[in-house]
């Protein structure tokens, strides 16, 4: 009897929740929450602590870095060598994810992941590569082989292997800094999930001090920063969007964004089917030299 109840509130809940949070937040107030997110994007007092990472964050961004990027690089063979910058590397998740994905799926070529991040605490726990099961595999997504080729277990955790601790090299560095006095230019560049924590005019110098690591023929990796500068700096730039897998990369990217999106000034608005310029907002990946 109680299940004849509840079964149709639940599902009653279910579709309410839908309705309000797909439907509305997503769609019907899609013009103003779009105005509202540029509000906050101009004025919105921003952190530079706040943090969402963990291994094998974006599988789609993996197979897109795996295919159309290093097919950009080196087309028609495995490239000979491979460099790599991940800024903003958090602890180390990112850095150690990509050195892993390359390693297996490029063996024969000589891969450098070079890694840094603003605080010096994340940079220690990056460094000593020891993780809990629960940052490994938070959700129970994290694929079996991935975990094996990454991680041997140490202590009542796992630590990175050997081989791919040693393909990265980490270091305390801003984004905000010169970064072109600092780093090589690089064959892959990621700034993710950083760029909007920095105020409009930071996070233009910022981006433009990323796009200027790259080599010639490159790649960026540019998820967590103001679309519309998106749209703008990447086409003045002459950097072409990836269009391989944006649309599902990009929406799982937003199961992280709170909901109603537009009241978080690191919110990130639903895809949008009548955005101009679709391809160029909403993908992650772009490649330079195309
Ligand atoms: C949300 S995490 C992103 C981690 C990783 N890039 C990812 O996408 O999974 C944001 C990181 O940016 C770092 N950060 C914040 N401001 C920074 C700055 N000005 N320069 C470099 N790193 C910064 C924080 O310490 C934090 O580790």
């Amino acid at each position: 009897v109680s299940g004849g109840r509840t079964v149709p509130r639940r599902a009653l809940g279910k579709a309410y929740r839908f309705l309000r949070h797909s439907v509305v937040n997503d769609y019907l107030l899609y013009p103003i929450g779009v105005r509202r997110h540029r509000g906050l994007e101009r004025s919105a007092p921003r952190s530079d602590t706040h943090c969402y990472t963990c291994f094998h964050r974006s599988p789609g961004q993996l197979s897109v870095l795996n295919g159309p990027v290093v097919g950009h690089l080196s087309p028609g063979a495995p490239p000979a060598e491979l460099s790599v910058n991940v800024l903003a590397c958090s602890n180390g998740a990112e850095a150690y994810t990509v050195a892993s994905e390359l390693r297996r799926r490029f063996p024969e070529s000589v891969i450098r992941v070079v890694a840094s991040d603003l605080h010096r605490q994340n940079i220690d726990i990056a460094v000593e590569g020891w993780y809990r099961p629960d940052t490994v595999d938070p959700r129970g997504e994290t694929p079996d082989e991935f975990i094996a080729a990454t991680f041997e277990a140490h202590g009542d955790g796992y630590r990175v292997r050997a081989e791919i601790r040693e393909m990265v090299e980490f270091s305390v560095a801003s984004i905000t800094d010169p970064l072109e006095e600092i780093f090589e230019p690089a064959d892959v560049v990621l700034v993710q999930n950083v760029l909007f924590h920095l105020p409009p005019d930071r996070q233009e110098g910022a981006f433009r001090r990323a796009a200027s690591i790259l080599k010639p023929r490159s790649a960026l990796f540019v998820d967590g920063m103001s679309l519309d500068m998106k749209v703008r700096l990447t086409a003045e730039l002459g950097l072409s969007p990836v269009s391989f897998l944006y649309r599902p990369v990009y929406a799982h990217a937003r199961r992280h964004v709170p909901q109603p999106w537009f009241n978080y000034y690191y919110g990130a608005e639903p895809f949008w089917p009548f955005a101009r310029d679709r391809v160029r907002r909403y993908s992650t990946v772009f490649l330079r030299g195309a």
